[in-house]
């Protein structure tokens, strides 16, 4: 396979051809503002953790047609196939090795059990694995490494790029997308992402303790933010909103409104 991304208009998904990913663009979506409107071609959500940025940023992408891209996903498959393989997540060489061999693709979910997209890690199917609390535990560790950021942002960079994407992580509005035509960030205190992260489990039959939870987000939002490279803040251009009262129609409602008005170039956003 040739090196590069190469989209595939029919299946509707990006595939590279080391550390590959592929995603899903489910186009035809119902927003409001179609044809003739300019709405922005790039929007950046990011937020701490159980801020609510996949399930907003899912359900706008899936109302404008957009492609949804959560690159939180990406760090994760690379963290629980660290753990799987055995490699020390303190040997930063061996896991950014991982990170720049694993294939990775993000494709049309190949079943309806809650998930929004599925995860292959080299073919296997990690949707859920993904989720468990031991790749929560390690997950910020591996994606502080520098190498282990560079292979995936420049990923997320080229996808990006192409515009009519809804990028959700932790960097995208200050590193991967600087000019994203609109920033989100979300925000909620500890405790409400806490609580919300502990029912989530307990909904998926996981082991869970709401105190444990808690300490478990502080230390991530520790290393999230303090981080050398591409640390979790907000983008100077970024609009913050707080989700510590607002319910995920509310965050909607407001995102929609954001887009209807944000300042945009041109207009190519329109399909
Ligand atoms: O959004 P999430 O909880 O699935 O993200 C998992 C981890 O990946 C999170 O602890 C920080 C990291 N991450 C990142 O550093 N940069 C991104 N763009 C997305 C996620």
């Amino acid at each position: 396979m040739p090196h590069g991304v190469a989209y595939n208009h029919t299946e509707r998904f990006f595939c590279f051809s080391c550390a590959a990913i592929q995603l899903v663009w489910d186009a035809g979506g119902t927003f409001p503002r179609g044809g003739g409107v300019a709405r922005p071609l790039t929007i950046a959500i990011d937020g701490p953790a159980a801020s609510g940025k996949s399930t907003v940023g899912g359900l706008l992408a899936q109302r404008m047609g957009y492609l949804y891209f959560d690159t939180g996903a990406m760090y994760r498959a690379v963290t629980w196939e660290a753990l799987q393989r055995g490699v020390d997540i303190a040997d930063e060489e061996a896991v950014s090795r991982l990170a720049r061999m694993l294939r990775i693709d993000i494709v049309k979910p190949a079943r309806s059990d809650g998930r929004q997209y599925t995860v292959l890690a080299d073919g296997e199917d990690v949707t859920w694995e993904i989720r468990r609390p031991e790749v929560d535990r390690y997950v910020s560790p591996v994606s502080a490494y520098a190498e282990v950021r560079r292979a995936l942002t420049e990923q997320q960079r080229r996808i990006g790029e192409r515009g009519q994407v809804v990028m959700v992580g932790r960097d995208i509005g200050t590193v991967v997308l600087p000019d994203a035509e609109l920033k989100i960030y979300l925000d909620a205190s500890t405790e409400v992402r806490a609580r919300r992260r502990y029912l989530e489990l307990l909904e998926r039959g996981e082991e869970s303790d709401s105190e444990k939870t808690l300490d478990a987000m502080k230390r991530r939002d520790q290393i999230d933010s303090h981080r050398e490279v591409a640390p979790l803040k907000v983008a100077e251009d970024a609009v913050r909103i707080d989700t510590d009262n607002l319910g995920v129609d509310e965050v909607l409602d407001v995102l929609e409104k954001l887009v209807e008005e944000a300042p945009v170039e041109g207009g190519g956003g329109n399909p």
